[in-house]
Formats: C-alpha cells, sequence, structure tokens
C-alpha cells in the first residue's frame, strides 16, 4: 500500500486582510479557517501524518490547532508555495520520514468538501499522475492562477499561469488553479528544486510544477471541483464574509430540508455543528453557535443568541436572550431578555423571565422565576416560586457560595438570599428579607424592619411646615 501524507500551507501572511490576525485564524462559519481544512484532511488522512506548514506567527497558529494532533512544519521564511513543500521535503528527510502520494491543501481555501478532496484522489491514482490539479470554474476567475489545458476536454495539463503573468489573450481563461493537488512525491521531490523564483513577485510558486513536470515528460492533469464555490480562497476580508454566507445558506437549507423553519434564513447565523430536530422555527436574527443542540418542537424568537448549550423539545426561548454552555430540560421557557450563564441548567417546564440571570444553577422541573432576579451558584427544588427582584449573594468579595432552595418554596419579591445558605422545601420568604441564616422546612422567614404607620403624621406636617422665602 503506497503511504500517504496531507500538507497544509499555512505560512503566508495574509498581507490582503489588513490584519494583525494570521490569515489562517480568520473564523467563518465560527471555525477558524485552518481548522476547517483540518478536519476535512482528517477524513482522509490520520493526524501523524498531515502536515501543516507554519510561518508567520508560527507559534500563534500551532498552538491554535494543536488540539486535533496534526505536525508541524516551519518555513521560517515564506518564499513562496513552492518554498513551502521544499521545506516539507527537509523536514520528512531530518525526521526519515517517507511517503509516496502527497495531497496539497491550502489554509485559505475552506470549503472543500470531503467528497471533492476523496474524487481528487481517486482521479490522480486512476489517471497514474505525477500531479493532479483540483480546478473550478468561478463567475469571477480574476486573481487566481488559471489552468491551460492541452485540449478542450482533455484531462492534461500544460501549465498554471498565474494572474500576474497571464498574457493578454489569456486573461478570460475561465479555469482557476484551486491551490489544491496530489502529487506522486518521487517526480515532485525530483523537480522541485527546479522552480525558480523568476517572477514578479520573487516567489517560489508551486504552480511552475505543472510545466516543470510536463517538461520532464510526466503526467499533469486536472478535475473540477463539482461546485466553484467549494474551491474559493480567502484572500480579503470580503471573500472571506462571501464564504461564510455560503456556509451559513448551507446549514440553513439542510435544516430547513430536514423539517426546521427558518425564517430570513440569510439573517441567522447557525454553526456547522449545530443540530436543530424537525418542526422547530427559528425567527430572524437568530444565532446558534458551536455544539449547541435543539430538539423538535422548539420556538427560537428573534435576537436569542445560543453558545454550545442544549435544548430539549419544546422549548421556548422568547427575544433577546444570552445563552452559554447551558442546559434547558423539555418545556422550558426562557426570556424576553434573559441571560443564562455557562453551568445553567432549567429543569422540565421551568420558566425564566425578563432581565433574570443565572450562573451555575440547577433549576428543577417547574421552578418560576419570572422576573429581574440574579441566581447564581444555587439549587432550587421543583415547583418553588422565586420572586420578581430575588437576589442570591453568592460573592463575599473573597469566595463564592452556594444557596440550596427546596422544592415548592415560595421566595417572596425583592428578597436578598446571603449564601452559604439553605431553605427547606415549603418554607415562606417574606417579600423584601435579606435572609442570613437557614430557613427549616414549611418556615416563614422574615428578615426585614417592621413597618410602623402613623396615622395623620402627613396632614400635620403640612399644617406645621413653612416655606422659606
Ligand atoms: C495560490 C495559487 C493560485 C491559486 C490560488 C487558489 C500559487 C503561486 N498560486 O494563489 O494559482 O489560484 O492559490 O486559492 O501557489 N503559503 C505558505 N508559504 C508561502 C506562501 C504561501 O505556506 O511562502 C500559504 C498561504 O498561507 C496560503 C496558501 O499558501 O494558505 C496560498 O497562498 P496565497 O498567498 O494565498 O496564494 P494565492 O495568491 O491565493
Ligand atoms: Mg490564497
Amino acid at each position: 500500500m503506497s503511504r500517504l501524507a496531507i500538507a497544509i500551507l499555512a505560512a503566508g501572511k495574509g498581507t490582503r486582510l489588513n490584519s494583525a490576525r494570521p490569515k489562517v485564524l480568520h473564523s467563518i462559519g465560527g471555525k477558524a479557517l485552518l481548522r476547517h481544512v483540518i478536519d476535512t484532511a482528517l477524513h482522509v488522512a490520520p493526524a501523524q501524518d498531515i502536515f501543516v506548514i507554519v510561518g508567520h506567527q508560527a507559534q500563534t497558529v500551532e498552538t491554535a490547532v494543536a488540539d486535533s494532533g496534526v505536525q508541524f512544519c516551519l518555513q521560517a521564511e515564506q518564499r513562496g508555495t513552492g518554498h513551502a513543500i521544499q521545506c516539507l521535503r527537509n523536514a520528512w528527510a531530518a525526521r526519515g520520514l517517507q511517503y509516496d502520494e502527497l495531497l496539497v491543501l491550502s489554509g485559505d481555501v475552506p470549503l472543500l468538501a470531503l467528497s471533492t478532496l476523496e474524487s481528487l484522489k481517486a482521479f490522480h491514482e486512476q489517471q497514474h499522475a505525477a500531479m493532479t490539479i483540483l480546478t473550478a470554474v468561478p463567475e469571477n476567475p480574476f486573481g487566481y492562477g488559471r489552468v491551460l489545458r492541452a485540449a478542450p476536454g482533455s484531462p492534461d495539463v500544460l501549465a498554471i499561469v498565474e494572474q500576474k503573468s497571464l498574457a493578454p489573450d489569456q486573461m478570460n481563461l475561465p479555469e482557476i488553479n484551486s491551490g489544491i493537488y496530489a502529487f506522486a512525491t518521487m517526480p515532485l521531490f525530483a523537480h522541485l528544486d527546479d522552480i525558480t523564483a523568476s517572477n514578479g513577485a520573487g516567489e517560489y510558486y508551486l504552480t511552475d510544477m505543472a510545466s516543470l513536470l510536463v517538461a520532464a515528460a510526466e503526467r499533469v492533469v486536472a478535475i473540477a471541483a463539482p461546485r466553484a464555490d467549494e474551491v474559493l480562497g480567502a484572500n480579503t476580508i470580503a471573500e472571506m464574509m462571501q464564504l461564510d454566507a455560503t456556509l451559513r445558506m448551507d446549514k440553513a437549507r439542510q435544516l430547513m430540508a430536514a423539517g426546521v423553519t427558518i425564517f430570513a434564513p440569510e439573517t441567522c447565523v447557525i454553526d456547522p455543528d449545530v443540530e436543530v430536530g424537525a418542526d422547530t422555527v427559528i425567527e430572524p436574527f437568530v444565532q446558534l453557535r458551536g455544539k449547541t443542540v435543539v430538539g423538535r418542537d422548539c420556538v427560537l424568537r428573534s435576537y436569542s443568541v445560543i453558545q454550545d448549550s442544549s435544548l430539549a423539545d419544546n422549548v421556548v426561548i422568547r427575544n433577546s436572550c444570552v445563552i452559554d454552555r447551558s442546559m434547558l430540560e423539555a418545556g422550558a421557557q426562557v426570556g424576553p431578555f434573559a441571560h443564562l450563564r455557562p453551568k445553567s441548567r432549567i429543569g422540565a417546564g421551568a420558566h425564566i423571565g425578563n432581565f433574570v440571570e443565572t450562573k451555575n444553577t440547577t433549576l428543577h422541573p417547574d421552578v418560576k422565576a419570572g422576573h429581574l432576579s440574579y441566581l447564581g451558584d444555587a439549587e432550587i427544588g421543583a415547583g418553588t416560586n422565586i420572586g420578581a427582584g430575588t437576589i442570591t449573594c453568592n460573592y463575599d468579595g473573597v469566595n463564592k457560595h452556594r444557596t440550596t432552595i427546596g422544592a415548592g418554596v415560595f421566595v417572596g419579591s425583592d428578597s436578598a438570599l446571603v449564601a452559604p445558605i439553605t431553605i427547606g422545601d415549603g418554607a415562606y420568604i417574606a417579600a423584601g428579607s435579606t435572609i442570613t441564616e437557614d430557613v427549616p422546612a414549611e418556615a416563614l422567614a422574615l428578615g426585614r424592619a417592621r413597618q410602623t404607620t402613623k396615622p395623620g403624621w402627613a396632614t400635620t406636617r403640612r399644617a406645621t411646615q413653612k416655606k422659606k422665602s
């Protein structure tokens, strides 16, 4: 069996972005460009055979994707895509590695479909080619290298010509080089040092391998990707946002095909790994980020942003909620304007109303916290009612403490529960109380000044008060 490696070119600076962040770490679809490419590569080769070529801000790029387990190869000076592969060859030699086939992917071409990469590999093997180029025919080929075929319809390629080197009669060549290739490493390495930097940019272009291999009587072929937009590069922020829109719309279409209703899908931001059950309704301007999972028959109203959270069936999220790393059980209702911070667990049928914030807090089934509350580091038993304005005072200035409230408790409005504190099942907390001591089950606790009422006081005051002139 032949040994296959994958190289991902990611050393370039991304000059055209005018950004301090390395190009391959810019995100589309909620994921760095490079991460998209690595995730696709991992379906074709194990991490130890995937080599990311890093250079510009190498350490930052490595750290960002190190958890994928891929290998890195340093291209200390970025002298072109051909030079990047020379660096890889030298790194293999130094590490005693040998491979027969090499797939070259570009860190800034993130939408490549796995099926397209597999077709490229299969075509390369079937054609016994030294180099196979993945191409496309986009609406606007400007800026891309163009592929010169031996004859129309022929798989054979004569050369790749970069935009800057196009002769006047080549300007309208429609077929572009995607920057994605399959190589047989033997002929590639035999001619890799023949690349020169004698072009306008003074760079060693990997694209020159096409004509060099042809001159050496090696077979160079091309195969077109089924969709041009999956091989478009991201060289400017505007191009990147276009790829982002493509990705988002693909995701929305997939979900709609699976029975999800999405109003104005072009306004919604749904990350690729998000799952949504059938018959859920998503209103305009909803964002579902990260690994969020939404069940069936849910309603997600406009302007809510849900990150890495799980929602069971029949959950209602009203307008403008922020939900982060939280779990909502079936039939829970949240919002409008609620903030569920990490580790909030909202039980079945529970209700969180407007301007309620929760953090690291479990609400058991049917708890109601309708208005203006902060519930942090708390556990609240089933069926308990949390009155408007209730605050768990969880922080003493140094440490965080827990509040434990039993089932069927009635917490009156505007109560301050000073943690650590436990309130037993079925207890009542009088409105406006500051509770500093544990309350046993079934008790009433009052923690406020007794009211004094003075009849007629106001009349007397007005009569005796003189206005200063
Ligand atoms: C390249 C191709 C062009 C193709 C286009 C497709 C060359 C010379 N041209 O152009 O034919 O149409 O991709 O998107 O290859 N990189 C390195 N080291 C370097 C230079 C670049 O690792 O020294 C990396 C970059 O980080 C990037 C990739 O290689 O991920 C492509 O480089 P880029 O500068 O974007 O090339 P393009 O001009 O897009
Ligand atoms: Mg590019």
